[in-house]
């Protein structure tokens, strides 16, 4: 394939580090440029021997350029997507797309009226982790799938200026939230949601979120924990499986997935331990011959694929990976999962 013309708009965190680093050694991107607001964010471009256009209209309007991603604070991503739809570029967009369903549809017009493809950057469906889980989800290793916990946790409150800002789209449910959303409606693709409780944490921030605790209620009885912290010294696992038959459990980025399983054939029951002021036959250990252990090491991932398969997109030779409909669901469970922390109540949705 030959590879696209490719321009970024804002050259901060990710635009820079990720989107750019990593289209300089791309096999379906040629980066042609960036656009940032401000001049600094330029000048280092040029620095790191990237043309810099001076304006987004002078980048819009190079008719080199045919795949733009949009890497702003959160609130500029609906005009600018839409800006350069207009100026007949295909669009990327960082997560969240958008502050809201409203805006969401508003992109998403714009792409059907302009006949150009859009997409959000929902990179984290290449983490291990993740692929990890969606595969023991399918094949049965630990029995039926009764609950998940996914948890990213951090200490140091929430990083940055504009992600503490709320009318910047600042936030944790926006920021890492929108990851793990997507991550539990791609592990259990097709099955809806149908329950969704959250609280929100505001330890650091009372302006926006600085963590959160979610949990989705999907149509097939599974219970999925989304929890964000960014305040928390320890961290817990970040993923913790239950099934019918087994437990299984990444402990970090990066690590193995472990997991022990029953091996019913022997069953037997337990003798009482001491457990703090109390004896228990229920939470007493297993003997290790009643059950058995097994890792999955982490795989090979890509993420560059989601550009390989945004590309192949633009040609007419794929659909796109991450879909309009998948990004509607996760802007409505962001939005219900706000709805459910303000009333403290779970909302029931069919989302
Ligand atoms: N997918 C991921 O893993 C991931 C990781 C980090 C950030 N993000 C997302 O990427 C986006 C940017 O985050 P970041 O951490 O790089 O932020 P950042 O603050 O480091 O960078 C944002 C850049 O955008 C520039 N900018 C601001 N307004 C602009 C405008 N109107 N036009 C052009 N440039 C403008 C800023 O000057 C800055 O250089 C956010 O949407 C964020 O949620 C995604």
């Amino acid at each position: 394939m030959e590879k696209k013309n490719f321009a970024v708009i804002g050259y901060g965190g990710i635009g820079s580090g990720f989107h750019c680093r990593r289209a300089e050694k791309s096999d379906v991107l040629n980066l042609v440029g960036i656009y940032d607001v401000k001049p600094e964010r330029r000048e280092k471009a040029r620095a790191d021997g990237v043309f810099a256009y001076e304006t987004m209209e002078a980048l819009l309007s190079d008719p080199k350029i045919e795949l733009v991603t949009v890497a702003t604070p959160n609130n500029f991503h609906k005009d600018i997507v839409i800006a350069a739809l207009e100026a007949g570029k295909h669009v990327v967009c960082e997560k969240p797309a958008a502050l809201s369903s409203a805006e969401l549809e508003e992109m998403i017009a714009a792409s059907e009226r302009t006949g150009k493809l859009f997409t959000v950057h929902q990179n984290r469906r290449w983490d291990t982790d993740k692929l990890r889980v969606a595969d023991l989800c399918r094949n049965g290793r630990i029995g039926r799938i009764v609950s998940i916990e996914s948890r990213v946790h951090g200490s140091r409150g929430i990083p940055g200026d504009w992600r503490r800002r709320k009318e910047q789209g600042g936030g944790m449910v926006l920021d890492w939230g929108v990851h793990l959303i997507d991550q539990a409606i791609m592990i259990f693709e097709g099955v809806k949601v149908t329950s969704v409780y959250a609280r929100l944490d505001h330890i650091t921030s009372q302006e926006v979120d600085d963590g959160c605790h979610i949990v989705l209620g999907f149509e097939n009885g599974v219970f999925y924990t989304v929890e964000v912290g960014t305040n928390n010294y320890i961290n817990l696992p970040r993923f913790y499986v239950r099934g019918t038959a087994g437990t299984a459990v990444i402990d970090d980025w990066n690590q193995p997935l472990r997991a022990v399983v029953k091996r019913s054939a022997l069953e037997k029951d337990a003798l009482p331990i001491r457990a703090e002021s109390g004896l228990t036959k229920t939470m007493a250990p297993r003997d290790s011959d009643t059950v058995e252990s097994f890792e999955v090491p982490v795989p090979e991932s890509d993420v560059h694929d989601f550009y390989r398969n945004f590309c192949r997109a633009i040609d007419g030779k794929e659909p796109q990976i991450v879909t309009h409909e998948e990004m509607r669901r996760v802007m409505k469970l962001m939005e219900t999962v706000f709805e459910s922390a303000g009333k403290n109540q779970v909302i029931h949705t069919e989302i």
